[in-house]
């Protein structure tokens, strides 16, 4: 724990004020979050921002989330979706997919966005065979001890100029920890290993400090 993090909430709720719009479907799509009693580890409104802006900046159409949860994150990739776009977003758990269903549809949203319920890796393998039109956006954010296999599966559903955005990459640090018996620091560090040895694909990580303690946003760009 960091003596600054008083300090990163503050300037957290600082930027949410001044560049973060007030909207009444993100407000309630979190209370129903709570209420439903899923854990609050959505993306922060500046991150829920950056979400929006980058759909917009590539001119989305198809967007794939893993990873919903109450649907938060989602709602700003909606909200950043060109028109007639659509975003598909995996989730694990029905009771989670089931409160994120009734934020869409109260946000006025719901059709644009399509829930598939079940484990991310079978739901990306049928994607796959399927061979659905290739996304604009991903954003990764499910286990993280899945990362390995997201970021490729990722890759398989990209095109030249997708950018594939993953959540919860630092682990207030931990990532440097090669020994790690964390997990998700293990999946994150094996993905890593995969983006820089991947010749299609332009990669950089942020550390982000904020509402959310200490963590990382990875972005990866595919080239080819
Ligand atoms: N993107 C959300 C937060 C997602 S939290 C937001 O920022 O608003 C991570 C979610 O991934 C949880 O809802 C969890 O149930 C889901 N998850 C965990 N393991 C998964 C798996 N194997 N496949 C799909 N979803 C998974
Ligand atoms: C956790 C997951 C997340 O996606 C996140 O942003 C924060 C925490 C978690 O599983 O604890
Ligand atoms: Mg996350």
């Amino acid at each position: 724990m960091s003596r600054h993090e008083k300090l990163w909430d503050q300037v957290d709720a600082y930027l949410t004020e001044t560049f973060v719009p007030r909207d009444t479907a993100f407000a309630a799509a979190l209370a129903e979050s709570e209420k439903a009693g899923l854990p609050a580890i959505q993306v922060s409104p500046p991150q829920g921002r950056l979400l929006e802006l980058l759909a917009r900046a590539l001119n989305a159409r198809r967007i794939l989330e893993i990873g919903t949860l109450g649907g938060y994150s989602t709602l700003w990739l909606a909200r950043g979706l060109a028109a007639g776009g659509r975003v598909l977003t995996l989730e694990l758990d029905p009771k989670h997919a089931e409160v994120a269903r009734r934020n869409f549809e109260r946000a006025g949203h719901a059709g644009a966005i399509e829930i598939r319920i079940g484990p991310a890796r079978e739901t990306l393998a049928a994607l796959v065979t399927e061979r659905v039109e290739p996304f604009d956006l991903v954003f990764v954010d499910a286990d993280k001890a899945g990362l390995p296999d997201y970021f490729s599966a990722s890759l398989r559903l990209s095109r030249p100029g997708t950018m594939i955005v993953v959540d919860n990459v630092i682990r207030e640090g931990d990532v440097v920890n090669a020994a790690s018996a964390d997990a998700a620091t293990q999946g994150v560090r094996r993905m890593n290993e995969r983006v820089a040895a991947e010749p299609r694909v332009t990669a950089t990580t942020l550390q982000t400090v904020g509402g959310k303690g200490y963590d990382g946003l990875a972005f990866v760009l595919v080239d080819r």
